[in-house]
């Protein structure tokens, strides 16, 4: 027998061969585009650490929502950024504020032609930035937040979101929003949880994009990234709180974590590819380090090859433009 007998190389000769044994596919309706709408504004205003992203006005977000619903998306994650923040996050629960209200520009502008999402969480609203409500000493109070999301998961409802994603870490937060969104007739909204979410650096340049100046840090609720098995303990338990679809964020730090969830449940299993690993590729292409495109398409599917059906992506109107071309 020549030698070598094995030749995987022939798999690979020519473009036409390579796209026939490709394993892994990315296509915009698996991708989710997350979007800031801000309070106040009459510009967009760009968001430094994260070039292309801006904060919209809730009219360039209209041209956004109907530009996403047009290139296929899967969804739109909103998240907004108040005029006013307080220790309560008060915002939050304003049928006016300005999330609720872009949930219903959204809505309005798309129908049921693409998924509208929202971020549940308090941390853009709060003063002190963390995802929850203080007690008397300072420390994020679980159960008094969790009255709180209920609340906000029924008004996001209301508001005209088909998918809303608890992303505070509280525990017990996934079932007091099912519990609340069922109480209220919102059977049919969908609970994308925040299933696994580390305390990250690379959040940084959210801080920006949401005007939010953190006091402290979030590990007393968010995971320790030197723990995978507590991954499998946080989705078993959305799960079983009433998640639809459980989420692993972030992405690129987290590939063996998106694989050990995949194996672990049935479910649709999303990751959020998050500002600091944007920022991260956006400041080596300005430089001339990486080829932009060939580093993104690279990263996307990654997050999909470890298992990962739906990718959150600040990337998700470029990336389907091109795939579509
Ligand atoms: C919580 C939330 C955060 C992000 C999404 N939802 C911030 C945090 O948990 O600290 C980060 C997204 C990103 O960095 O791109 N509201």
């Amino acid at each position: 027998m020549p030698f070598p007998a094995d030749r995987p190389r022939r798999l690979r000769q020519s473009p036409a061969m390579r796209r026939l044994v490709a394993e892994t596919h990315v296509q915009p309706s698996q991708l989710i585009l997350p979007m800031f709408i801000a309070e106040g504004i009459t510009e967009p205003r760009p968001i430094t650490s994260m070039p292309g992203v801006v904060q919209h006005t809730r009219d360039t977000a209209r041209k956004a929502y109907a530009e996403a619903a047009a290139l296929g998306l899967g969804g739109v994650m909103l998240f907004g950024v108040p005029e006013h923040k307080d220790a309560q996050g008060s915002g939050a629960l304003d049928p006016e504020g300005i999330l609720n209200v872009a949930l219903a520009d959204a809505r309005a502008e798309v129908g049921d032609d693409l998924l509208v999402m929202s971020d549940l969480c308090l941390d853009e609203f709060t003063d002190h930035g963390h995802c929850g409500v203080l007690d008397a000493q300072g420390r994020v109070d679980n159960d008094a937040t969790l009255e709180i999301y209920a609340q906000m998961g029924v008004v996001q409802a209301e508001s005209g979101a088909h998918v809303v994603g608890p992303s505070g870490m509280m525990d017990g937060q996934v079932g007091v929003v099912r519990s609340a969104l069922d109480a209220a007739g919102h059977d049919d909204t969908v609970i994308l949880a925040y299933a696994v979410k580390y305390s990250s650096a690379f959040y940084g340049p959210f801080r920006e994009a949401v005007g939010s100046s953190l006091q402290g840090d979030r590990k007393t609720y968010q995971q320790d990234p030197a723990n995978s098995r507590e991954a499998i303990r946080e989705v078993l338990l959305d799960i079983d709180e009433g998640a639809d679809i459980v989420m692993v964020k972030p992405a690129l730090s987290y590939l063996d974590v998106i694989a050990d969830v995949r194996a672990a449940v049935d479910v649709p299993v999303a990751a959020y590819n998050i500002s600091g690993e944007m920022a991260m590729v956006e400041a080596a292409a300005a430089n001339g380090w990486l080829d932009r495109e060939r580093t993104i398409d690279e990263i996307i599917l990654s997050i999909r090859r470890a298992g990962a059906e739906i990718v959150l992506t600040y990337w998700a109107a470029e990336l389907a433009a091109r795939l579509s071309r």
